[in-house]
């Protein structure tokens, strides 16, 4: 079999939340911790992850641009997704890595669909198109109050990006998204609770992976 049509043997986990959550903390964490287990892993994000997809993430991020159409947004994100899973996610797999996401499909339902207000059917028949069918194995969802995650975000000396800009309720209708879809897909999706310091939910991230993993036999492949 050619490598293009070799089934990928790695692991996809993505983080997913909103703003303030602690995805990018705990992604690399968790990145660090699975390193010293001995796993080959690729760190990434979304939007972005490649050359093109970082540059749609700033446009998507700029508050300085012109306005948005909600179909746009969707549009460019879906594209820079299909870069992605093409020239990052699928290879690493294919070659057996663990690869920890920041963000994925799950985003474009919980901000585009359940924030936005765009039909939730258009965009799941546009995610299983960006991203070629391709399902995370496991979701992390870190689950926090609104106004605590953006209360983070506002604390952090970065600037705020266009989406933190938005009216809490947007945000409130993002969270309520991320949580239906969880309760949607209790297999693939496990909830964490992100208001907890954040020694204690990287040891719940920790523990819970650990568990995983041993459920599904996978840790001999800890010796490749
Ligand atoms: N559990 C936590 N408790 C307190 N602060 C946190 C926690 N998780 C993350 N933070 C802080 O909140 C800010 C945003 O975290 P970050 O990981 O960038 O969130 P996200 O990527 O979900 O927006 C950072 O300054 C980070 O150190
Ligand atoms: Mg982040």
């Amino acid at each position: 079999m050619s490598p293009a049509t070799q089934k990928p043997s790695g692991i996809f986990i993505t983080l997913e939340g909103g703003e303030g959550s602690g995805k990018t903390t705990q992604a690399r964490r968790l990145c660090d911790w699975l390193t010293t287990q001995g796993w080959q892993v690729l760190h990434t994000r979304e939007p972005g992850g490649t050359l093109l997809a970082e540059r749609v993430r700033g446009l998507l991020l700029d508050h300085s641009a012109e306005a948005i159409a909600p179909e746009t947004e969707a549009w460019l994100i879906l594209a820079a997704r299909r870069q992605h899973v093409d020239h990052v996610i699928k290879p690493a797999l294919q070659q057996g890595m663990i690869v920890v996401c920041d963000r994925f499909s799950d985003s474009t339902i919980a901000y585009q669909g359940y924030g936005r207000g765009l039909d939730l059917r258009v965009l799941r028949t546009m995610n299983k198109w960006a991203t070629g069918k391709l399902v995370p194995h496991l979701t992390l969802l870190f689950d926090v109050p609104v106004r605590v995650g953006l209360r983070r975000r506002r604390s952090q000396r970065a600037s705020q990006n266009r989406i933190d800009r938005e009216a809490t309720q947007f945000h409130e209708k993002v969270r309520a998204g991320f949580r239906t879809l969880a309760r949607q897909e209790p297999r693939r999706m496990v909830v964490f609770d992100a208001s907890l310091p954040l020694e204690s939910v990287q040891q719940h991230v920790v523990t819970f992976i650990t568990r995983w993993f041993k459920r599904r036999g996978i840790q001999q492949l800890q010796q490749r």
